[in-house]
């Protein structure tokens, strides 16, 4: 067996042969780490295969069976609950509540007569159970484990070989005696990660793999972890916010990009089952700068205020801040304002802000954001009961966006009885709703002009 050094890249996961100061892969700084392989098990060994069984692919199968959970929120993101023998990769900051939603769902499960086995590397059984007995979770039977060894782990649940839930917090305090590198490192965690996935997948369990983000907000490290795992969702939010979205990104049995609300309260997370009455709450009447989008997480539709403020600037290079949206975007709806409906911006400091702490990021609300910047450069308050969604195009003109119903019905069930929307957008809707059609963006700036 030949033992000989690698250098693996942490954010990408590509092989150098040599260090280097960047990956040549992903220009990622800092990233190449030496990690030992073990050449012989590589793909020039040269041991004999088996032949592999072909089955016909529209040969009867059954569905995958699916355990759901007391969190509506949580099985919409799931595609309809957690399917038995998948694995699951949730990422997210440190202390945005990871541990604190699994042991809710643990709990959950260990009522409902599952074998839950909680397996922390992180932190200790007091801890834990200070957490539990917080979440109110006194007469269950999750079964509590300190360990770090995925070895012993893995042969652990071979052992019990029983259908159950297991939770792995986290995937980067594991390790494998056989591998050499730290944990965290490439190499240990996509070791980790494969034979537990192997372990639980024998026995039909359902396996949770917490994993930490790293300031680019991809999984520390493991992008290659994604690969590897049937479904993976990130816990987003502001530690300063109350609220936290877990958005489906990869899901092998159902739709992605799907959002699930939840509020951290004192008690532990409890599920928002209408955000967008949450994220309109502290909506002011006759104030300029802010406008309605009425967007769409998934196949959810949500209504979102999104808010501007347009002050002239005493800097050289006037300043750009926004929170949660896009800054590539905002320069580009600022040119469009600025060339073609004579908006003049350039020397004007601009602050955006999605209301909520909620990240958006579809083109769809270019209208809604448009709209709140003409409000605020002109001082003009935006009717209250209006909603936008539109792309705007390089040439000022607004593009249809997907799934007009679903938003305008959504408006509607809130109270809202005008839409903003782009004129070649088709909508069956009749209600008794205004809809006002933009062809153009100047069309938007006259409309809000006359104060409409
Ligand atoms: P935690 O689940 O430990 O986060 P993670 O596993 O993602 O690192 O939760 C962290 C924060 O949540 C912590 O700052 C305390 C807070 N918290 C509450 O506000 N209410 C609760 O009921 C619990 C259990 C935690
Ligand atoms: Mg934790």
């Amino acid at each position: 067996m030949k033992i000989t050094k690698q250098y693996i890249c942490q954010s990408c996961g590509s092989i150098h042969m040599k260090w280097n100061g960047k990956c040549e892969q992903c220009n990622e700084w800092n990233s190449l780490i030496e990690e030992s392989t073990n050449k012989s098990a590589g793909p020039l060994s040269r041991t004999k295969g088996k032949v592999i069984n072909f089955e016909l692919l529209n040969a009867e199968t059954k569905d995958h069976p699916r355990l759901k959970t007391n969190l509506e929120e949580m099985d919409r993101v799931m595609g309809g609950g957690f399917v038995l023998g998948s694995a699951t990769l949730i990422g997210g900051d440190p202390g945005i509540g990871k541990s604190t939603l699994l042991l809710q769902l643990t709990g959950y499960f260990s009522k409902i007569n599952q074998n839950c086995l909680y397996i922390s590397g992180e932190e200790s059984l007091s801890q834990v159970k200070m957490r539990s007995d917080r979440l109110g979770l006194k007469n269950t039977n999750i079964q509590f484990a300190s360990s770090t060894n995925a070895n012993d782990i893995a042969h652990t649940i071979k052992t019990i070989n029983k259908k159950s839930i297991l939770i792995i917090d986290s995937i980067q305090t594991m390790y494998l005696p056989q591998i050499e590198s730290a944990p965290g490192t490439v190499s240990q965690v996509r070791a980790c990660a494969n034979e537990l996935i192997i372990a639980a997948k024998a026995s039909d369990s359902i396996l949770i793999l917490i994993g930490h983000v790293t300031k680019d907000g991809s999984i520390a490290g493991p992008r290659i972890l994604e690969h590897m795992v049937d479904t993976v969702l990130y816990f987003e939010g502001d530690n300063h916010f109350q609220y936290r979205v877990l958005r489906s990104i990869k899901n092998r049995f159902g739709p992605t990009n799907e959002i699930g609300v939840f509020e951290m309260l004192s008690n532990g997370l409890k599920q928002i089952i209408n955000p967008s009455e949450l994220f309109l709450s502290d909506r002011k009447k006759n104030v300029s700068g802010s406008a309605i989008f009425a967007g769409l997480e998934g196949t959810r539709p949500i209504l979102i205020e999104v808010q501007a403020l347009v002050t002239p600037s005493t800097l050289p290079s006037p300043r750009r801040t926004i929170v949660g949206w896009d800054i590539a975007r905002l320069s580009m709806l600022c040119a469009v304002l600025e060339a073609r409906c004579k908006i003049h911006l350039s020397n004007m400091d601009i602050f955006l802000n999605i209301a909520g702490g909620l990240k958006i990021s579809e083109p769809a609300a270019d209208l809604a954001v448009a709209a709140a910047l003409i409000s605020s450069v002109r001082n003009i308050p935006l009717s209250f009961s209006t909603v936008y969604f539109g792309e705007v195009g390089l040439t000022g003109e607004i593009r249809k966006v997907p799934q007009p119903e679903l938003r305008i019905k959504e408006a509607y069930k809130l109270g809202f009885d005008k839409i903003t929307l782009p004129s070649k957008q088709k909508v069956t809707i009749k209600e008794d709703l205004s809809y006002i059609n933009i062809t153009l963006l100047s069309d938007l700036v006259n409309l809000i002009t006359k104060n409409v």
